[in-house]
């Protein structure tokens, strides 16, 4: 792929993230209640993309250093442009050095978030008993993934078609994960896991969101030809007129030093 492609790519995804930012971001600060951490001073953001979790985490911890970790230049650009520290690293590599975290002065991370990230990796075992081992006394690791693919189509017939949508995005392998639980207690973590939901407004953010996803299930090989036709006919619709009921599961682990 060449630069510019890539460029485009990362932007496409940038827009991606921040949409599901504004559409489910709130469900975030719901799932940091359960992490039950009352302070924080180095707090350390996995796979920080757009930053939805690191402004989430500054807001909840303004006194806190926030820093965030990926391997995409680009969002590692428009991290530093919101005034985090980061730290560019392969996180199949393991946990960056602590070092590299500007927490090095610290016993250690209070915290540390890794949303829909975990999943990327090849190599988890490792970067997990590396948050197991630079964590502080009493801090934890919080790790969120999609439970499934968000919903939006509320009609019975669009509903059933958007389920096929996500069959086919299964087979492509779209947000596999495992349940996270036996890695983590096999880096020396305790664990406990829950779910929360949430059913946000039918805003524009929410419109656009929706049809961001069906642009993307309009490309899976695993869709029939009928299903594909009606997603094409489906993606002008989203502008006006189509009924949603917007709606996502996250699976949330905290994880605190066993
Ligand atoms: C689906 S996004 C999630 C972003 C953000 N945590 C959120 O919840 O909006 C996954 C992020 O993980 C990053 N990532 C994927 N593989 C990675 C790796 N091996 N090392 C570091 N970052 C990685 C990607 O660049 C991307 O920003």
């Amino acid at each position: 792929m060449d630069h510019h492609h890539q460029r485009s790519d990362s932007q496409g995804q940038q827009r991606f993230l921040d949409l599901d930012a504004e559409v489910f971001g709130h469900q975030l600060a719901a799932v940091l209640d359960m992490a039950a951490v009352p302070t924080a001073g180095s707090i350390v953001d996995l796979g920080a993309g757009t930053g939805a979790g690191s402004r989430l985490l500054r807001r909840r911890y303004p006194e806190a250093t926030v820093t965030c970790v990926d391997n995409d230049p680009q969002m590692l650009e428009q991290l530093r442009g919101q005034g985090f520290a980061v730290v560019g690293a392969d996180l199949n590599d393991g946990f960056p050095a602590l070092a590299a975290l500007a927490t090095a002065d610290t016993a250690g991370v209070d915290l540390v978030w890794a949303s829909s990230s975990l999943h990327h990796l090849t190599r988890p075992a490792r970067l997990l008993s590396g948050v197991r081992r630079a964590l502080a006394p009493g801090g934890a690791l919080v790790v969120v993934e999609l439970a499934a693919l968000p919903r939006f189509l509320k009609e019975r017939g669009e509903a059933l078609l958007e389920q096929r949508c996500h069959a086919a995005a299964a087979a492509a392998g779209w947000n596999r994960h495992p349940d996270w639980t036996p890695d983590l207690e096999a880096a020396g973590f305790a664990v406990t896991r829950s779910e929360v939901t949430a059913t946000p407004p039918v805003t524009t953010a929410a419109r656009e969101y929706a049809r961001q996803w069906f642009a993307r299930f309009a490309h899976l090989p695993a869709l029939a030809r009928e299903d594909r036709q009606a997603v094409e006919a489906l993606r002008v619709r989203f502008s006006n007129g189509i009924e949603l009921e917007p709606r996502a599961t996250r699976t949330v682990w905290v994880a605190t030093p066993d």
